[in-house]
Formats: structure tokens, C-alpha cells, sequence
């Protein structure tokens, strides 16, 4: 059978004003290989031990793994972890990189016993695709119809044990007939300041950045609650220091550096802060739906519903609801703004 070989399609990223094209490349030195590097999370680290554990100790393939969680908090890290932990080969790959049943077949047939399949953006399957997948996980087989026309003929074809990882920003988007088939579902939150801090310093202990204990604190707590923006962030600064200051990083190089970045006090960024302008000053402090909302400050829908905002609600400022988007008091504090009183409008 002659499958045709896949391109990994690498997700995409928010357009923010710390986002680095060469991110991923540089990312591959501090992503971490085992849960002992893996920060902060610790409950999901005691539960995947437990269960990496056991299935080792039978000598089986581990349960499929469902991550949900916003972009950047690790879901591809903790797959690429499970592998590792697993000893098992790792293959990533994106839903939308899967566009017909041959590219499934193919990274399926190919995979060594015990093998990590990890499914980027898994809300994303087309139909046909998804029910190839379902008796994959299940049975570890592949149905594959031979032939065309009245000849055509469904052959199964047996798959090795594997560990599908499937990995989505949109947990509500997933097909319950899907989601149902992963033995264990994992949701990931964004980090307490204490956990940002972990990885700032084992980043920069891997990347030989001199760092101040307290230029790590006023870093962790500008990270927006995500490890990928706090090694982001910390390259930055690792830039400031070197061109104006003395190749060490401190309080004031972050303070000027976080200006210079329009990144404030909360870590808000400027698309954060334009955002809940548009609704204040725009949409008379909301509802406001999200297309609309995308449109008026330029974004897409996807980087305004997976990136922006699950930030700004999980901090308090946006709120949302059934007719649309809500800047809440504290985005009115936040701006400096007056909100009006008894318009009818705010409510939430
Ligand atoms: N728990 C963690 N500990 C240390 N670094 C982490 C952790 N989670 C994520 N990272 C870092 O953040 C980067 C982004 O994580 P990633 O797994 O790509 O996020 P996601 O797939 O959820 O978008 C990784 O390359 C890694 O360096
Ligand atoms: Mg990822």
C-alpha cells in the first residue's frame, strides 16, 4: 500500500508584538522532555505519572490523551513528554495536515507499537477522517476500501497499540463521539506567578541569561499566565540587557523593556488593551459579537477567541455572553476609564 508522506503543518500564532518568527526553532532547546522539567501543573503531573506508570508496568500502550487549554500553556510539550516518558516514538501532526484518509493511514501504519500520535488543533478533522480515527483508537484497526465502484471492498487493516494525543484550543468545538474516545482528558490553566517564575529560571539557566530574582518575579507576573510568553519575553529582555544595559537582566531592564514591548502591568499587550477600547469606546461597553469585534481592531476571529480572549476573562475584564462581548468594571479601572452609570447595557 503506498501512502502518501505528510507535512507537519506547525500552528499558528497571534500576530502580538512579542511574537518571533524563529520562535519554534529556538523553542526546541527549552521544551521539556520529561515531566521532571515539565513546571507548575502539578496535578496533571501526578495523574499522568500514575498512569504512565501503570501502563509501562503492563507493558501497554498508554490511554489516549485529550489536552485542552489555550495556545501556549504546553499541550504540545506534555504530548512530546508522554513519548518520552512512554519510551515510545513521537508523531506530531495537525488536524488540518490531515486532509485525506491515505495521510491518517500513512502516519498510522508507520507508527512502532506503543507509538505517540499527537493531533494538533483535533477539532479541526474532517468527518471522514474522524471516523477512520474512531475505530483506530478503539480497535486498532483501519477500515481501507479497495478497489472502486461495485468491485470496492473494505478491507481491515490491524494498526499496532498507540497512544493518540490530541491537542485542541476549542474544547467545545470537539465531537462528543470523539471526545469520548480518549481515556483521559486533561485541561490545562494558565500558571500562577510562582510556576512562571520556575520556568523563567530554568530557561534561563539553559540559555546561559543572567537574571535577577526579582527581574524573574516582575516577568512571571507579566506572562499572561503562559510559559510560551515568559520564554518570549525573557529573549527579549535577554536583548535589552545586552544592548543597554550590562548583559544581566534586572528590575529596571524589565520595567523599560515591558514599555518598550507596550506590554503593561497585568501583561496585558496593546492588542489586549485595543480590544477593550473597542468595546468601551465602539460598542458602548458591549455586547458586541466577536466577528464584529475581530473586524473593528483587525484581528481574526480565531487569534481574538483563542489567544485574546480567554486572557482577559480569565483576569476579569471581558466578560462573555449569550448576545456578545462585555468589558467588565475592572477593563473600565484598567484603561483609565470613567464607566457610565445605569445604561442598561452593563449587564453581566
Ligand atoms: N510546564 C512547562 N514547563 C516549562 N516550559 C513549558 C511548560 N509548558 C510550556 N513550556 C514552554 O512553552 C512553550 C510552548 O508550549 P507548547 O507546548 O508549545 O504550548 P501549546 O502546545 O499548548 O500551545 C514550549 O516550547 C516550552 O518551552
Ligand atoms: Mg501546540
Amino acid at each position: 500500500m503506498n501512502f502518501d508522506t505528510m507535512d507537519e503543518s506547525s500552528p499558528q500564532s497571534p500576530m502580538s508584538p512579542v511574537y518571533d518568527p524563529g520562535e519554534d526553532e529556538k523553542e526546541a532547546t527549552l521544551r521539556p522532555r520529561y515531566l521532571s522539567e515539565f513546571q507548575g501543573q502539578q496535578r496533571i503531573k501526578e495523574n499522568l505519572l500514575i498512569f504512565i506508570k501503570a501502563a509501562r508496568e503492563r507493558g501497554e500502550a498508554l490511554d489516549h490523551l485529550f489536552l485542552m487549554g489555550p495556545p501556549g500553556l504546553g499541550k504540545t510539550t506534555l504530548a512530546l513528554v508522554v513519548a518520552s516518558e512512554m519510551g515510545a516514538d513521537f508523531k506530531p501532526t495537525s488536524a488540518p495536515a490531515i486532509e485525506k484518509p491515505k495521510d491518517l493511514a500513512g502516519i498510522l501504519t508507520n507508527l512502532r507499537p506503543g507509538g505517540v500520535l499527537f493531533i494538533d488543533e483535533i477539532h479541526r478533522l474532517k468527518p471522514a477522517i474522524e471516523e477512520m480515527l474512531y475505530i483506530a483508537m478503539e480497535d486498532f484497526e483501519l477500515d481501507w476500501v479497495i478497489g472502486q465502484g461495485p468491485a470496492a471492498r473494505t478491507v481491515r487493516i490491524p494498526l499496532q497499540p498507540f497512544t493518540l494525543v490530541g491537542a485542541t484550543t476549542k474544547a467545545g468545538m470537539v465531537s462528543a463521539p470523539l471526545a469520548s474516545r480518549f481515556g483521559i482528558s486533561l485541561r490545562l490553566d494558565y500558571y500562577a506567578p510562582g510556576e512562571l517564575a520556575s520556568v523563567i529560571r530554568r530557561s534561563s539557566r539553559i540559555l546561559d541569561i543572567k537574571i535577577e530574582e526579582n527581574a524573574v518575579e516582575l516577568l512571571a507576573g507579566t506572562s499572561r499566565g503562559t510559559p510560551r510568553i515568559a520564554n518570549r519575553l525573557l529573549r527579549r529582555m535577554r536583548d535589552f540587557a545586552q544592548v543597554h544595559g550590562e548583559g544581566v537582566i534586572n528590575s529596571d531592564v524589565v520595567s523599560n523593556g515591558l514599555a518598550r514591548l507596550e506590554v503593561d502591568a497585568l501583561g496585558l499587550e496593546r492588542l489586549d488593551r485595543e480590544i477593550l477600547k473597542a468595546i468601551i469606546l465602539r460598542f458602548g461597553g458591549g455586547p458586541v459579537g466577536a466577528e464584529t469585534l475581530a473586524v473593528s481592531v483587525s484581528e481574526s476571529v480565531e487569534s481574538l477567541e483563542d489567544y485574546y480572549e480567554p486572557y482577559l476573562i480569565q483576569i476579569g475584564m471581558l466578560a462573555r455572553t449569550p448576545r456578545g462581548r462585555v468589558a467588565t468594571p475592572a477593563a473600565y479601572r484598567h484603561l483609565g476609564m470613567e464607566q457610565p452609570h445605569e445604561n442598561g447595557r452593563l449587564q453581566f
